[in-house]
């Protein structure tokens, strides 16, 4: 089931290039922007609920801003957001939105708020929930399937299979991006050199979950 919640994380992927479609006025067809039906109806309605309850009293009703807080929708906030993944933007919001208290929105909540706001967004619904895979890609299970394999192996199988309705739509290039973000989520400590974008070289990186010395 490891696979399902990468194919998640990619299925939610939101890029540049999903965005400069959007200014072409054309959806992007395929299984992995924001174009292709990543939330539902049902969960954008629960999080206008939980938007209403928690946010708009400074984001506003209508996601307008009120001057302090920015705007959530319109081109301005989809351009803060452009290249960025909607994994990122909830994560955004679970460490520091509400200001006052990000804890008192449960993350299931959060979920369901960027659901609402992909919906105002624009973007269409599909058939289902955006998932919540921030905290199902990292964490002891998720670094245990992979320790003893290579940076290499996840990312082919990203590479070949993942999103499962068109591994074509991610390039490798983003899957190499992909990989390097959850490397980041799982502790791993970022460096100065890129993380190399040939199979041969990243096959030379193993996972290991242990730091060195312990
Ligand atoms: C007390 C006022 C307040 C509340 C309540 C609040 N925010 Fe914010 N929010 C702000 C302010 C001020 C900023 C800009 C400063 C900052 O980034 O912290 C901001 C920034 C943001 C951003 C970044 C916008 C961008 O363009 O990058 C997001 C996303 C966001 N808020 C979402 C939310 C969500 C979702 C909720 C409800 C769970 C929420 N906020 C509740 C005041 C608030």
């Amino acid at each position: 089931m490891r696979f399902q919640v990468v194919a998640a994380l990619i299925a939610a992927l939101w890029t540049a290039s999903a965005l400069s479609a959007m200014q072409a006025g054309q959806a992007k067809a395929g299984g992995s922007t924001t174009w292709s039906g990543v939330y539902t109806e049902e969960q954008a309605k629960v999080g206008k609920t939980a938007y209403v309850k928690h946010c708009s009293e400074c984001h506003g009703e209508e996601l307008g801003g009120d001057g302090f807080a920015p705007a959530l929708k319109g081109p301005e906030f989809l351009s803060n957001w452009s290249g960025l993944t909607v994994g990122e933007l909830f994560d955004r919001i679970r460490i520091s939105m509400p200001p006052t208290n990000p804890n008192d929105v449960t993350p299931k909540e959060k979920v369901e708020i960027v659901a609402y706001l992909l919906k105002e967004g624009g973007f269409p619904a599909g058939t289902t929930d955006l998932p919540a895979t921030v905290d199902a890609l990292k964490g002891p299970e998720f670094l245990s399937n992979w320790s003893g394999l290579t940076v290499g192996e996840l990312f082919d199988r990203i590479r070949i299979s993942m999103p499962p309705t068109n591994p074509n739509d991610v390039t490798p290039k983003q899957k190499v991006e992909i990989v390097a973000y959850l490397l980041k989520e799982g502790g791993f400590p970022a460096g100065t050199t890129d993380l190399p974008a040939t199979v041969e070289a990243l096959k030379a990186i193993k996972f290991e979950s242990n730091k060195p010395g312990r």
